[in-house]
């Protein structure tokens, strides 16, 4: 390349920067957008509040009911008293929501309740009264409530490891079986031709296993209020006609970014859903290691049940046990290569309790900072699902044009990938008019789950 070229695209490039540069700026000084929040009644926050989360309630207080008999057996007389006092925190907690109540302190002894605690005093400063469900940001109602059910779990001295969601899981994973043999037993064919195939081929299969895990995370159990949600089509099947729906599709960059650092063999996929989801992410981590671009995966999981249907350890593990007994091949062919890899630590599921505190990703630095610092060395991040899409663009309402870096506002500890199907009302990075556009085609195009995105983000702090 001449020197002058190279002078002219760094003059570009540095233009580019600025204009970058000067979009943030200008968003910061003129304030941030608002957070969603249920105060605007046509939004969906104000159905969620008013209409979702006390369904959810209402499931979880009636599992416990449901599990009298099966605790009594098996803990004895004062289980059960404890699971009257569990169904009695979360018929309080409904009470609470339905009638606006102020948000109030955490009573337990977890690690994170101080976390909580002072969360909520910081918000009460901000908003200037008590932080209550109808009137403060969405995200953080919503999260309190989970770690709210947490809350009467861990005041228990038998129960303090009950998942009100376990059942609910155990099923969607269940019935999605057929859908995962087929996928498995396709991943298997890709699997054995890897070593040999080309770089151009390896690419292929990275493409069409980054829709595959984008459209798994239509199965999830909080946008259905728990009902079910399983995945019982085939998805190679669907791949195809659901492509146009990805409005924002960044998937060279990301494979640029793969084939770029090959001096990085770590790769982070923070998970979401438990399930038909989790399969189509370990799909996508086979892929990454039998085609060379990692050694070794990390993923990260909740601490505690989250959002009816997210990840903890103990999915991961029954997940993967599930697959190993499987009467089913390619089920059983993987669930015994994905146990082998975590014993020799290629792939490591943790579950740090910064994903389930009140704090959006741009707060990581400042209260994670060990787990920011852990992102150094990694090739790429994939954030998985609609939650962390919210937590990395804050839940705040953007205009749609803002560009996925302004939104994610300076948290850039490494390149990242949100794969996201849109659940939420909320997005940033679509081109002039693309909005108007969609909307023509379908108008709960925010919230119906038939549209995603890929959006990627380069940019590296470290
Ligand atoms: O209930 C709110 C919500 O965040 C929705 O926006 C979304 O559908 C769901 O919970 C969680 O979705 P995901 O499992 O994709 O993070
Ligand atoms: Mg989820």
């Amino acid at each position: 390349m001449s020197l002058q070229r190279f002078n002219s695209i760094r003059f570009f490039y540095y233009i580019f920067k600025l204009f970058r540069h000067t979009e943030l700026n200008q968003i910061m000084e003129e304030k941030l957008p608002e957070p969603l929040s249920a105060k605007n009644k046509s939004s969906f926050a104000y159905l969620t509040i008013r209409d979702r989360l006390p369904v959810i309630l209402s499931k979880v207080a009636d599992t416990v009911y449901r599990k009298k008999t099966a605790v009594k057996d098996i803990h004895g007389e004062d289980a059960t008293e404890e699971l009257k006092f569990i169904a009695g925190c979360i018929s309080k907690l409904r009470n609470e929501l339905q009638t606006d109540k102020a948000v109030i302190p955490l009573r337990d002894n977890a690690p994170d309740t101080e976390i909580w605690n002072s969360s909520i005093a910081e918000l009460a400063k901000k908003e200037g009264e008590e932080p209550k469900w109808f009137k403060s940001p969405w995200l953080y109602v919503e999260c309190y409530m989970y770690r709210r059910i947490q809350e009467a779990m861990g005041q228990c001295n038998i129960l303090h490891n009950l998942d009100p969601f376990e059942e609910q899981k155990k099923k969607a994973f269940t019935d999605s079986e057929e859908a995962s043999e087929v996928l498995l037993h396709y991943l298997r064919g890709i699997t054995e031709k890897a070593a040999t195939a080309s770089e151009e081929d390896k690419m292929e299969y990275f493409r069409e296993f980054l829709q595959i895990a984008l459209w798994g995370n239509r199965c999830d159990l909080s946008i259905s209020a728990s009902q079910e949600n399983s995945q019982t089509e085939s998805i190679l099947d669907q791949l195809h006609h659901l492509e146009p729906n990805i409005l924002i599709n960044e998937t060279s960059h990301v494979q640029q970014c793969l084939k770029s650092s090959m001096n990085s063999q770590i790769i982070d996929i923070v998970l979401d859903n438990a399930g038909f989801e989790l399969v189509t992410d370990l799909c996508l981590a086979e892929i990454l290691i039998v085609c060379g671009w990692a050694s070794s995966i990390r993923m990260h999981g909740k601490a505690i049940p989250w959002f009816v249907s997210d990840v903890t350890r103990s999915d991961f593990d029954w997940s993967l046990d599930s697959l190993s007994n499987s009467s089913k091949p390619s089920m059983a062919y993987f669930g015994d290569l994905w146990k082998q890899r975590l014993t020799n630590k290629s792939w490591n599921f943790s579950a740090e309790n910064f994903w389930t505190t009140p704090y959006d990703f741009a707060e990581m630095k400042t209260h994670a900072p060990d787990l920011y610092e852990s992102f150094k060395d990694t090739k790429i991040i994939f954030f998985k699902g609609d939650l962390n899409y919210r937590k990395l663009v804050g839940d705040l309402n953007w205009e749609p044009t803002t560009s996925f870096e302004v939104a994610l506002r300076g948290f850039h500890p490494a390149p990242l990938c949100a794969l996201r199907t849109c659940k939420a009302d909320l997005i940033a990075g679509l081109e002039k008019g693309q909005k108007d556009e969609v909307e023509k085609k379908d108008k709960k195009w925010m919230l119906d789950g038939n549209w995603s995105v890929i959006s990627f983000c380069g940019k590296s702090n470290q």
